[in-house]
């Protein structure tokens, strides 16, 4: 599948080019006076702290000149590459009109959600923007409590990830700094066929894990559930992609128990999975959808979608803030969702996640330390167990991989021992297929190094 990529081609002759050994001596000491005040670093940081200089399409150049290929997307955020002329314009002209000018109406933001509301799916038609994944999130708990009155109540998904703000944090596991989850919080089982929490098989199942959550209604909570919240497929815990018809049956449960679904796309959105939205591969229209990362391409711009039905509950929850969907936000969202149309990214991403799909099921059969293989479009993963009969977690080899392969150049994801794919939706196929070489590559040395092979 062809793809004009002129402005971010690369030279893969060129690319990646490690010239000192990362993290090398500037980054050292960039990344030593930063953290001498900023020490919550994620673990992708933390693994290899290298300070970045500048981005071009799907490469990232440190300080001491290395230039890396990107497969991470920024963590999901940069899925047209890093500066794409079109939206750095956008955001620059608008940084020299407007900045900020709190929820006042401009032209841009009225021209902004005309156009999402004419690709959102089904009826939702209401969006309010805003300038994190997680105040998003918060909005759309708000809104469903205010849509469902009097019901309260959230039940969300082992493994899940919405944020970390209190009421998004509750809405997944805790670590134990975070102490007590919010009341009304309850969470239950993930359709995740590979780590079945019943030990069960599908389709032998009949989803029996979307039916225990009677169960959790009615032992658990106070039967005041006002909505069920879930990443369709999850990103953080690794493109766990639901087994066929469950988000169609799940959206079925909700409507016959008068309860709401709520699909965080925070991750998931703006073609990243070979869908527009992820739930458009089920045709499933959630009450309340949120969407942040890819939005705006790296410029914080986030939206809770409601339903018209529960449209003008908004009003009810005080939804505004200090700078979401401000202008430069509404230009860079605007900008993105025009670059996904005219590079026809949404049939991009999913050419090239069938190609990336198709060599990495060629990995699993030859490496014994891959367990699994997953995702959907360019929301990849590839699980890292001990032993593939007990699937007992490769940890510690996730983050040797992971560890390998960014010092030959590849910038990208760990998250334990699933390894997450994330490339840009404008990489080319010789450039998708050079990044899974060197994943490969570091596979199998630490395969060697561990006594798999
Ligand atoms: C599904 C999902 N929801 C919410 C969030 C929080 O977004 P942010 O980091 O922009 O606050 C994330 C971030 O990774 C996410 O993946």
């Amino acid at each position: 599948m062809s793809h004009d990529v002129t402005w971010s081609h690369v030279d893969l002759n060129a690319v990646p080019c490690i010239k000192v050994p990362p993290p090398g001596p500037k980054s050292v000491e960039w990344h030593g006076r930063a953290s001498q005040y900023m020490k919550g670093y994620s673990s992708q940081v933390r693994l290899f702290p290298v300070a970045f200089e500048s981005g071009h399409g799907v490469t990232l150049t440190d300080v001491d000149g290395n230039v890396y290929l990107d497969f991470s997307s920024g963590i999901y955020v940069t899925s047209l590459g890093h500066c794409h002329p079109k939206i750095s314009e956008a955001v620059a002209q608008a940084a020299k009109t407007l900045m900020n000018c709190h929820d006042f109406t401009t032209p841009i933001k009225a021209r902004l959600l005309e156009k999402l509301v004419s690709i959102l799916p089904g009826d939702l038609g209401g969006v309010q923007l805003y300038d994190s994944g997680t105040t998003a999130v918060e909005a759309g708990l708000r809104i469903c409590r205010a849509a469902n009155h009097p019901n309260l109540e959230f039940i969300s998904f082992h493994k899940d990830f919405h944020g970390k703000t209190l009421g998004a944090v509750s809405l997944a596991r805790l670590d134990p700094t975070q102490g007590l989850r919010a009341p009304g919080f309850f969470l239950a089982p993930r359709a995740f066929c590979y780590r079945c929490a019943f030990d069960k098989c599908y389709p032998e199942c009949d989803l029996y894990c979307l039916k225990y959550i009677d169960t959790i209604i009615k032992e658990e909570t106070a039967g005041r559930v006002a909505a069920i919240v879930l990443e369709p497929i999850q990103g953080w815990a690794g493109s766990t992609v639901p087994p066929d018809g469950y988000m169609q049956a799940l959206r079925q449960f909700c409507t016959d128990r008068g309860i709401l679904l709520f699909a965080d796309e925070v991750l998931t959105c703006m073609a990243r999975t070979g869908k527009m939205f992820c739930v458009d591969h089920w045709n499933v229209v959630p009450d309340v959808l949120t969407l942040g990362k890819g939005l705006g391409n790296g410029f914080p711009v986030t939206a809770m979608c409601v339903s018209d039905k529960y449209k003008d509950q908004v009003e009810k929850i005080s939804a505004s803030t200090s700078y979401g969907g401000n202008p430069m936000a509404c230009a860079a969202a605007l900008a993105s969702i025009e670059v996904i149309e005219e590079e026809n990214l949404v049939e991009r991403s999913a050419h090239l996640g069938n190609l990336l799909m198709a060599r990495m099921e060629q990995m699993k059969a030859a490496h014994p330390l891959i367990g699994d293989v997953r995702g959907k479009g360019c929301l990849l993963a590839i699980e890292l167990v001990k032993d593939r009969a007990t699937k007992e977690p490769a940890e510690k080899e996730g983050a040797l991989v992971y560890q390998k392969a960014f010092a030959k150049g590849l910038a990208w994801i760990p998250a334990g021992n699933v390894l997450r794919l994330s490339p840009p939706l404008i990489m080319e196929d010789d450039v998708a297929l050079k990044c899974m070489d060197i994943i490969e590559e570091s596979i199998a040395e630490v395969e060697r190094e561990a006594g798999y092979a």
